[in-house]
């Protein structure tokens, strides 16, 4: 399995950074896009890296424009995606302009995932992940300016490989909630490895202790911990889970397990 970081928050020289994520995934000669970035980087990384195709398969864990604002790229790609992708939304942080976090306007005919469905040889989409562990999963999101109805980004997935490997996008289900969607649907899965933003930037020491004990009794042995997992929640994870490799890979690296 290789997973190339394509874009991410911060970037090795001569590459662009930006805040978001985009992922190139492959295993057992198979090749897939796991979300395109906020649009810039993934241009000018690829041009960089003299890669010139994207992938015919393309994975979007969720609507947030960090992860989608790329895809006026993949014009012509099979586009898996879960219903409600396309919904408009915002982020109304406190004393903060309202920010429009929604995909962007397209004319693709995507493959709706409603459920946890194998989507290449080896390769699973989680579908929705129910919100089952108590984690405190909210956020300054919303489906309106006016901040009247909260967006509980249901539309959020993950990707597992078959070797046990989960690819997270921002983690806003918590990451609790999405191992344990995953030992349900697919329980023959050992999850070892976890690759992804884990959206632990504003999490209180409740919920960084509750993910560190889960994660402690669980079969995951390594995190790259990526885009808006935040600095604070990486140095505590570090911290308390010290049987756990944890980096902080940058784009353009490339993670092979
Ligand atoms: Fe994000
Ligand atoms: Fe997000």
């Amino acid at each position: 399995m290789r997973c190339s970081i394509l874009v991410e928050n911060h970037a090795l020289p001569g590459l662009t950074a930006e805040h978001g994520l985009s992922l190139l995934i492959e295993q057992n000669g198979e090749a897939i896009l796991f979300d395109t970035g906020a649009g810039k980087a993934l241009k000018e990384n690829c041009k960089l890296m003299n890669m010139n195709d994207l992938p015919d398969h393309v994975f979007l864990s969720h609507g947030h424009n960090d992860h989608t604002g790329g895809i006026g790229l993949l014009a012509g790609k099979t586009v898996f995606a879960a219903e409600g992708i396309g919904k408009k939304r915002f982020s109304c942080h406190p004393g903060k302009p309202v920010r429009d976090l929604s995909m962007p306007e397209n004319t693709l005919t995507f493959v709706r995932i409603s459920a946890p469905a194998e989507i290449l040889p080896g390769m699973y989409a989680t579908g929705p992940i129910p919100r089952l562990s108590g984690e405190d999963c909210g956020g300054p999101f919303f489906l309106d300016p006016e901040k009247k109805t909260p967006d509980t980004i249901a539309d959020e997935q993950a990707l597992l490989l078959k070797e046990g490997v989960l690819i997270q996008g921002c983690c806003h289900a918590g990451i609790i909630n999405t191992l344990e969607h995953c030992r349900k649907y697919l329980p023959d899965i050992k999850i070892h490895t976890i690759i992804g933003g884990l959206h632990l930037l504003l999490a209180d020491e409740k919920r960084l202790k509750q993910t560190a004990d889960y994660l402690r009794k669980s079969a995951v042995k390594r995190l790259y911990l990526l885009h808006c997992t935040g600095e604070n929640a990486v140095a505590y994870l570090q911290a308390a889970l010290p049987a756990c490799a944890i980096l902080t890979p940058v784009a353009v690296e490339t993670i092979t397990l």
